[in-house]
Formats: C-alpha cells, structure tokens, sequence
C-alpha cells in the first residue's frame, strides 16, 4: 500500500541523488527547497521512500495567474511505472487548488514528457537544452 506524504527537503535529497543526479554533476538541493510557500511530497511503501517530488512558488512569465514549478520529480528505478509518481501529482494537485494555484509548470525532462501528458500536462514552446541533463520541454497543467 503506498502512501503520500509531505516530507522536508532533506528527505527528498537521497531519491534526486539517485534518480537524477547519477553521473550529473548538479546540485541536488534547488533554490526555494527552503521557502517557507514550498512543499515536497513523498510516497512510502511501507515505511520505505520510494519516491519524491517539489513544488515551488516560481512564477514563468509566458503563463498568468498563482503559479507552482514541479522540481525534483523522482522514483526509485525499481518503482517506476507502477502508479505512484501519479498518484503523488494528484495529491499535489488538490494542495494547489486550495492554494488557490491557477498553473503548476516544470521543465521536462524529453524521457519523461509521455508521463507528464498523461497527467494532463501540455508542452509549451520548443525543446529547449539543460546541460549536462540534455532536452527538455516547458510543460504546464492548468488547475481547476
Ligand atoms: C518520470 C517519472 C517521475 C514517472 O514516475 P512513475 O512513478 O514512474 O510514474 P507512474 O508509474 O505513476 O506512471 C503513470 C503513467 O505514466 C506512464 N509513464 C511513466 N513514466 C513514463 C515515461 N517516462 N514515459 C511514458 N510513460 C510513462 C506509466 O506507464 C503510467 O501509465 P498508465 O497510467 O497508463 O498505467 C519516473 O519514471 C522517473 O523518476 N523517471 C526518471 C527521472 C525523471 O525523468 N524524472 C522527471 C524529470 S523532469
């Protein structure tokens, strides 16, 4: 049974270390992991983090409104593909909602654009490099 939870920004490091910075060399603690408007979620399987994910009060400029930027979206390599980085987002997306959020936003990695739009995400714009992570799309959900 796999649980969501918010947990702190410490507890997300060791899942970004693993899932996103093996072999790249950039930081694993973001700007505004701190910031008080900051959440972060992880789903637990029995007492085990598996998986992990960051919301940022950042606003992007081509969209209006409350705005979030999703960071740090990770799950273990063992998990993944069994339903808990969606269900991780459904969570945050009742979170932002009460926060009266109009735009959650990230930037996608390419390998991972098929699940963003699977959660009701849109590209927005052209692919654009992130070096030395490589391609990503702007990708944004409207919320209510
Ligand atoms: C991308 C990632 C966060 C998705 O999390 P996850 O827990 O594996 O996703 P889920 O199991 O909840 O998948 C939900 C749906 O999306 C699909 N899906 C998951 N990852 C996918 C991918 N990379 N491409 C296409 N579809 C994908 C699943 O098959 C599932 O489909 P279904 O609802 O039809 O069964 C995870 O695979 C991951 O950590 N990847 C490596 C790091 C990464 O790229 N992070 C994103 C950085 S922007």
């Amino acid at each position: 049974m796999i649980q969501i939870k918010e947990i702190s920004a410490q507890e997300t490091f060791p899942v970004r270390l693993e899932v996103l910075r093996k072999n790249i060399a950039l930081p694993y603690e973001f700007n505004g992991d701190f910031n008080s408007e900051t959440f972060h979620l992880g789903a637990f399987k029995d007492d085990e983090l598996i998986a992990v994910s960051s919301y940022m009060k950042t606003g992007n400029s081509n969209f209006e409104g409350n705005q979030y930027q999703l960071r740090g979206m990770a799950t273990l390599t063992e998990y993944q593909g069994s339903g808990v980085g969606k269900l991780m987002l459904q969570q945050a997306f009742l979170i932002l909602k009460e926060r009266n959020t109009k735009v959650l936003w990230c930037n996608a990695r390419i390998a991972a654009v098929n699940f963003y739009l699977k959660q009701g995400f849109k590209t927005f714009g052209e692919k654009f490099d992130i070096l030395p992570v490589g391609a990503h799309y702007v990708m944004f959900k409207e919320l209510n």
